[in-house]
């Protein structure tokens, strides 16, 4: 039996309850709202400074009902800039048996009556863990976006952890961004460890901004982004800021991608208590 209940979110559309975790799969305000704030818009402006055209690679991890890449298409199918190769990523295929229900909504029309000339998507049903480790050993891929959306980092820490976001830098093209709808510290501390620039997205409802986090080192490019008129990409700033500084931005770590989520969080909670000593002393 699926271990999920339909739902409706405040927008009227369509997402779903994991009953085991306890979790939405989106944010109440909206499952479409949501893509579009937290991976549209921003990975629109982006891409309107880094990739004025052409062909993008993006992979959507967690894909689940598809709402993030398939909200992406819908957008460039009504601007025609682009062509679109997305890799999804998910490991339950009965929550995959449900998209064709996500598509048939309203908010997919454009989609739908307008269809985009080179439109690809390559399904992968496995976990993420296996598909980025069986990608370092034969070839990464240029992706010029990644869209990161499983459960929540306390749910689900073998999906946040630092070394997992180090494949992603990995198969990252220069000037690319990651997007995802979490601002943990524990996660934005691990990117900018990596060597992202890292910067909050608009927020929604009752949460915070989501994350972007940019591969680049044209600073210019990033200085360029900010000043945007209408920007929805902002420094982080405030009280953000300081729990950067703080013992909260200690990643969870699993140097080999198999460590189980009891394992990840005791690793970090280990560092944590090292990270306040340290503090402490200075
Ligand atoms: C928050 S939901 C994603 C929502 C989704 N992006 C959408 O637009 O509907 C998280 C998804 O991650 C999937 N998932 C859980 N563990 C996974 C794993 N180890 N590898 C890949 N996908 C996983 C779940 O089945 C679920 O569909």
């Amino acid at each position: 039996m699926a271990n999920f209940s339909l739902a409706t979110t405040d927008d009227g559309s369509l997402s779903l309850h994991e009953n085991n975790l306890d979790e939405l799969y989106h944010n109440r305000a909206g499952a479409y709202t949501e893509a579009v704030t937290n991976y549209v818009e921003p990975a629109l402006q982006f891409l309107q400074l880094a990739r004025p055209g052409g062909s993008l690679q993006v992979l959507d991890s967690c894909f689940g009902l598809g709402y993030n890449s398939l909200a992406l298409a819908n957008h460039l199918a009504i601007s025609k800039q682009f062509s679109l190769q997305v890799d999804a990523v998910e490991l339950d295929p009965e929550v995959l048996a449900v998209v064709p229900e996500v598509l048939a909504q309203p908010c997919f029309a454009a989609l739908k009556n307008q269809t985009l000339a080179n439109l690809n998507f390559r399904v992968n049903v496995c976990d993420l863990r296996q598909f980025l480790l069986e990608r370092a050993s034969s070839q990464y891929t240029n992706y010029d976006l990644i869209y990161h959306d499983p459960f929540s980092p306390k749910k689900v820490p073998e999906l946040w952890s630092v070394d997992l976001f180090r494949h992603y830098f990995q198969s990252m093209a220069e000037d690319s961004a990651l997007l995802t709808y979490a601002s943990a510290p524990a996660v934005r501390g691990a990117l900018i460890s990596l060597g992202f620039s890292v910067f909050r997205t608009t927020g929604l409802g009752r949460k915070n901004g989501g994350t972007i986090a940019i591969k680049t080192s044209n600073k210019e490019l990033v200085h360029e982004l900010l000043s945007m008129p209408n920007s929805c990409i902002f420094e982080i700033a405030g009280e953000e800021l300081r729990r950067l500084g703080k013992s909260s931005q200690v990643p969870f770590r699993d140097p080999n991608l198999n460590d189980n989520s009891q394992e990840i969080l005791a690793r970090r909670e280990a560092e944590q208590i090292e990270f306040r000593k340290a503090a402490a002393i200075i």
